[in-house]
């Protein structure tokens, strides 16, 4: 292509009106940029747009700053970059791009600007040295164990948790030879009897869903590196607000962006935070080829969310502690399990790793499943819905809808019955959820 086509010149009827009224709204730079089909990146990390300030910056700046790269256009907001591949100047180009000699990016599976100012910006955020997006919760939880681990390997995991996670745990590893210890008792004792013998990775929920046992993170950080193993903290029920593992001596972080990253119920999303030898020479060679990726517009709608998360988790987690509150003692209640109650048997623990109890409660009613169902089918303003970390309060079964492929035996291992619910706590306000819930209870 000649440089006068590159630039417009020959361009089809059709489009010259288009392309002409744009041209007179728009400065002749950006219109060149519009037209240009050759030259692949006109801006870019080393674009004097794109200079990070050296301060040091407080994380509700982080939050809508953080990771941000303006295009050649000068966007206040974040581009969203909509592709899922990249062209090149030349065939000798493509083929430095492969060899990782010039620094491009090469298909969206691997990489994608949007997608890389979301990981950039939730690192921060986590206080990471590096990020991977992935398409879901559990394609981060999936990628973060079996990048790591090989026939022969001796995983150990916290004995509650969510249930598609216990099922790759005790069901997928296992076939492919992975060795696998769910720990007996979520206690000093057991953990320590547990990481006595050699682990490659231990993998820890808590708050685990979705009876809120806490897991004491710096003991089992320190059990495990004892045992030359890696921990891994899925922190979706606390947020990337309220708990820091990495802070707490685990190394690998990851989330269902789904819950309160995106927190209003629209998009799947997951992420896994570590240092930068672990997500670029142990996730990045796997995640490439088996494909768990996030789609940029995905990406787009996360990286957005990070503006208001902190702001909202913040908010939900306080009418969580106010509706928990409210709801303990009530006749028909037989418990209420939220981390921050006096009556949480860990709420000490809790406290000293956690900023506020998270925002989402688990409720054990004095009823049988008739009447369990009765309770929420009476509910007005909140929803019956198995997701969590929502704007609206959701509430849930876990024994037949997010647990049920566990069987009642590990159900009940874990303290779920018939008579349980899980409640998140969404951004309504607390009295009119407080009044749903206790006329809801007159049904019982
Ligand atoms: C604690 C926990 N981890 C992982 C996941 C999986 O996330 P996703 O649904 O985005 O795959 C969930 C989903 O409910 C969860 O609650």
């Amino acid at each position: 292509m000649s440089n006068s086509q590159a630039h417009g010149a020959e361009i089809a009827p059709g489009l010259t009106d288009l392309l002409g009224q744009t041209r007179a709204k728009s400065s002749p730079k950006a219109v060149c940029f519009c037209l240009m089909t050759k030259r692949s990146r006109p801006w870019g990390h080393n674009d004097p747009i794109n200079q990070p300030t050296k301060r040091n910056l407080h994380p509700d700046t982080i939050s809508v700053r953080g990771g941000l790269i303006r295009s050649g256009f000068a966007e206040t907001s974040e581009a969203l970059f909509l592709t899922s591949g990249f062209s090149y100047d030349s065939a000798e180009q493509a083929e430095q791009a492969f060899m990782e000699t010039e620094e491009h990016y090469l298909y969206s599976r691997f990489s994608n600007p949007t997608v890389a100012m979301f990981e950039e910006r939730l690192a921060l955020i986590e206080g990471a040295e590096a990020a991977l997006a992935t398409g879901t919760g559990m394609a981060a939880m999936f990628a973060s164990l079996a990048s790591l681990v090989e026939a022969g390997d001796r995983v150990v995991a916290s004995p509650a948790m969510f249930s598609s996670c216990y099922v790759v745990l005790t069901e997928i590893l296992p076939k492919w030879g992975v060795q696998v210890e769910i720990v007996a008792a979520n206690t000093e004792e057991a953990w320590t009897k547990a990481l006595a013998t050699k682990v490659k990775a231990v993998f820890i929920e808590t708050p685990s869903n979705p009876l809120m046992e806490i897991v004491d993170i710096a003991l089992v950080a320190k059990l495990t590196h004892k045992a030359g193993g890696i921990l891994i903290v899925d922190n979706v029920m606390a947020s990337p607000v309220l708990q820091k593992p990495l802070e707490l001596g685990a190394d690998v972080v990851m989330y269902s962006a789904t819950k309160h990253i995106d927190g209003q119920g629209r998009v799947l999303g997951g992420a896994v935070l570590g240092t930068k030898k672990y997500i670029d020479e142990v996730l990045k060679p796997f995640t490439r080829h088996t494909g768990p990726s996030l789609s940029p517009f995905n990406a787009w709608v996360l990286t957005k969310s990070l503006e208001t998360m902190s702001m909202r988790v913040h908010r939900m987690a306080d009418t969580a502690f106010e509706v928990a509150s409210a709801l303990e003692g009530s006749k028909g209640v037989a418990r209420v399990v939220h981390p921050f109650l006096d009556s949480h048997p860990d709420s000490a623990l809790a406290k000293k790793q956690m900023l506020k109890g998270g925002t989402t409660l688990a409720i054990q009613l004095d009823a049988d499943k008739d009447k369990t169902f009765a309770f929420m089918n009476a509910l007005e303003v909140i929803d019956i819905s198995n997701n969590l970390g929502d704007s609206r309060s959701l509430i849930t079964h876990p024994a037949s809808s997010t647990h049920r492929r566990l069987g009642t035996e590990t159900q009940l291992k874990m303290g779920i019955t018939e008579s349980t619910l899980r409640l998140s706590v969404g951004l309504e306000h607390a009295g009119d959820l407080i009044t749903d819930l206790k006329l809801a209870l007159e049904h019982l």
